[in-house]
């Protein structure tokens, strides 16, 4: 059984000083994971930081602090980039439902770019420029018609709210051009969140450049901008494989080459999920454990309306990673749930304290029988779409802490829901 005692020496001090549940997050596996990333892209490449995965604002700004951009969804998002110090020619406004006050913020701050979904997006953009008296940057965003499905989220090649399709891209096109108030400098796609192959970038990224070189000899407009997507996968599952990255960075850099003539000067990449998970994990305490109809129940003070995405996906595939516990009258050793079964181990559902039947954290997790009131338990993987993606306030409970583990071994309360 692996024990990690610095994890559990940091999990302790902050039991200790803030209670649970919490959510730690280490600048350390940040830093890593943004470095892998990073290196493995083309230089000219840009990562820019899907807010959405963790919009906690110290979080944010220690990934701007390392280079990325940031891509927004809402206006609060918006407003957050610009109060941690983005300056707005690195935030690009994506998203399919962006209202007009939205739209009309992002060209009033001067956004990078807008990434229109619609013609009649475009409507509401180019209105709002002309009664602001501004020209406004334009991408548009394709639903490619793809044959290869890499995400287990899928948002392109199918029927979807998001983006135009192919037939449409050229209507889109055409009204950009018609009206003074857009500029049209590129286009975009972004497929759905945990790929996990290349297949699908092998189609989708000649399939981008494809289309800008056709608008290109077609309309001659002088594109300058391309945004090739993310969605890059994170194992949560035992038997998921890494995202191959460096493979992706390769493929990516020759295409780049193959399409050096067409003189793009921003092409950039999107992630979230695959730059913040690992950082995170969420740490919770068992209250009370029960015997019902044959199975075992661990309840504990956190729920899935902490750690909604990650929850949802462990249930329905049933092979989440291990998690990690402490014991109450150990809490200098970190242990691991076993890969097997094993004497003094039963399969045990952790749940949460919402009051339904849903609240499942875990379901079939392999805890010594033993485990009792004052346990730790401790699920990795919670740095992405955790707190925020949630049903966060469902029966008023107390929101979790959020802490920054620094390089240092120093606890932050970054707290700031
Ligand atoms: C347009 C867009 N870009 C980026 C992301 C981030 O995806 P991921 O967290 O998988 O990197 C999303 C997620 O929904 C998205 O919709």
């Amino acid at each position: 059984m692996e024990t990690n005692i610095r994890e559990a020496d940091t999990i302790s001090e902050a039991l200790k000083r803030f209670g649970t549940p919490l959510f730690l997050f280490s600048e350390k596996q940040l830093e890593e994971d943004y470095v892998r990333i990073r290196s493995a892209l083309p230089q000219q490449v840009g990562l820019y930081y899907s807010m959405k995965a963790n919009p906690n604002p110290y979080i944010c700004k220690a990934i701007h602090r390392l280079g990325s951009p940031i891509e927004v969804a809402s206006i609060g998002e918006y407003h957050r980039a610009v109060s941690i110090g983005v300056p707005a020619d690195q935030i690009v406004f994506t998203g399919p439902g962006k209202s007009r006050e939205e739209i009309r913020a992002c060209i009033d701050g001067d956004v990078f770019c807008i990434n229109a979904e619609s013609v009649q997006e475009l409507t509401v953009i180019q209105e709002e420029a002309a009664r602001l008296k501004k020209k406004v940057q334009v991408t548009l965003r394709i639903n490619l018609k793809t044959t290869r499905q890499g995400s287990r989220m899928a948002s392109v090649g199918i029927p979807t709210q998001f983006g135009i399709d192919e037939e449409q891209l050229e209507d889109a096109v055409k009204y950009a051009l018609g009206h003074t108030q857009l500029k049209l400098i590129g286009l975009h796609t972004y497929q759905g969140t945990q790929n996990f192959h290349l297949d699908y970038y092998k189609e989708s990224i000649p399939g981008m450049f494809a289309w800008i070189r056709k608008l290109k000899d077609i309309y001659a407009i002088p594109l300058t901008t391309v945004g090739l997507g993310g969605g890059f996968g994170v194992p949560y599952f035992r038997g998921d494989d890494p995202f191959p990255i460096d493979e992706f960075g390769k493929l990516l850099s020759e295409e780049i080459l193959k399409n050096e003539d067409l003189q793009l000067k921003h092409i950039f990449v999107e992630s979230g999920r695959y730059i913040t998970s690992r950082m995170g994990s969420y740490v919770t305490q068992v209250l009370y454990t029960k015997q019902s109809h044959g199975k075992k129940f661990v309840i504990v003070d956190g729920g899935t309306h902490h750690r909604a995405f990650s929850s949802v996906m462990g249930r329905s595939f049933k092979a989440p990673l291990p998690i990690r516990y402490m014991l109450h009258d150990r809490k200098d050793e970190m242990l691991e749930e076993p890969a097997e079964a094993r004497d003094g181990f039963i399969q045990t559902n952790i749940v949460g304290k919402l009051c339904t039947p849903t609240d499942v954290i875990q379901s079939s997790v392999l805890l010594p029988g033993n485990m009792t009131m004052g346990d730790t338990i401790v699920f990795p993987n919670s740095g992405a779409y955790g707190l925020s993606c949630g049903n966060m306030h469902f029966l008023s409970h107390t929101l979790p802490k959020e802490l920054w583990v620094a390089q240092s071994g120093e606890l932050h309360d970054i707290s700031w829901l």
